[in-house]
């Protein structure tokens, strides 16, 4: 076989130049901000992309690159064609981390708002970010209430054995057991919530030396 027609998937063939790249440092003194991923977490309807919104429009008025990533824009994209089994869902929060690991290295605060169900997904997700970048929130909005609201009436069908695989319902969900946050969006306000968030990323941005 000529060498032009070697397997290009093969490592061997993959020649990196992230050497070559600006450093991250470079990117982050050019935006004078830090890149951080916060990683909501909890049931479907808990409230982690409306305190995502509220968290980015914050930090868009005090002058901070931001990025929000969520179903809307990643599960009709690049993740069009995974369902909820629990590869599909691993593979889900695989491609989120990835893609959160290139805008956190870009130097933006990056939010990523999915249900990530289990300690297994999450840590995966911690592992491809980095420990040192990766701040878990638990939006820890109890089912009862979730399923009270019920905006999407994805309870209502899950509860009629229409969906399976249903997060809280006929899917486990296990709470993280020592997120950086914990936010209960039945027991404060929105603005609380969106408080407190801004709050951590400002811990982090005020390490930078
Ligand atoms: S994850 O488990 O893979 O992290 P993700 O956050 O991307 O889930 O998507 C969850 C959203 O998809 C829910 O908020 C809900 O609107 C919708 N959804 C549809 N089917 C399911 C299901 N079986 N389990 C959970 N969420 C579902």
């Amino acid at each position: 076989m000529p060498s032009t027609m070697r397997d290009t998937t093969s490592d061997i063939n993959i020649f990196p130049i992230f050497d070559k790249m600006l450093p991250r440092s470079a990117r982050e003194s050019f935006l004078r901000q830090r890149g951080m991923m916060i990683w909501f977490t909890g049931l479907s309807g808990s409230g982690k992309s409306t305190i995502a919104l509220g968290v980015e429009r914050e930090l868009y008025r005090r002058g901070f690159l931001c990025r929000i990533l969520d179903g809307d824009n990643i599960r009709t994209g690049i993740n069009a064609g995974l369902g909820f089994s629990p590869s599909d869902r691993r593979e889900n929060i695989r491609r989120i981390a990835e893609v959160g690991k290139l805008f956190v290295d870009t130097g933006i605060v990056t939010l990523a708002a999915f249900v990530s169900p289990t300690n297994e997904l999450r840590q995966m997700a911690r592992d491809i970010i980095g420990d040192s970048d990766f701040n878990e929130v638990y939006v820890s909005t109890p089912l009862e209430e979730c399923e009270r609201r019920d905006v999407k009436g994805l309870y209502a069908r899950a509860r009629r054995g229409e969906l399976k695989e249903f997060t809280g319902i006929s899917a486990p969900f296990e709470p993280p057991a020592a997120p950086a946050l914990s936010i209960d969006t039945s027991r404060q306000t929105l603005e609380e919530s969106v408080r407190q968030v801004v709050a951590l990323i400002d811990r982090q941005q005020n390490t930078i030396t």
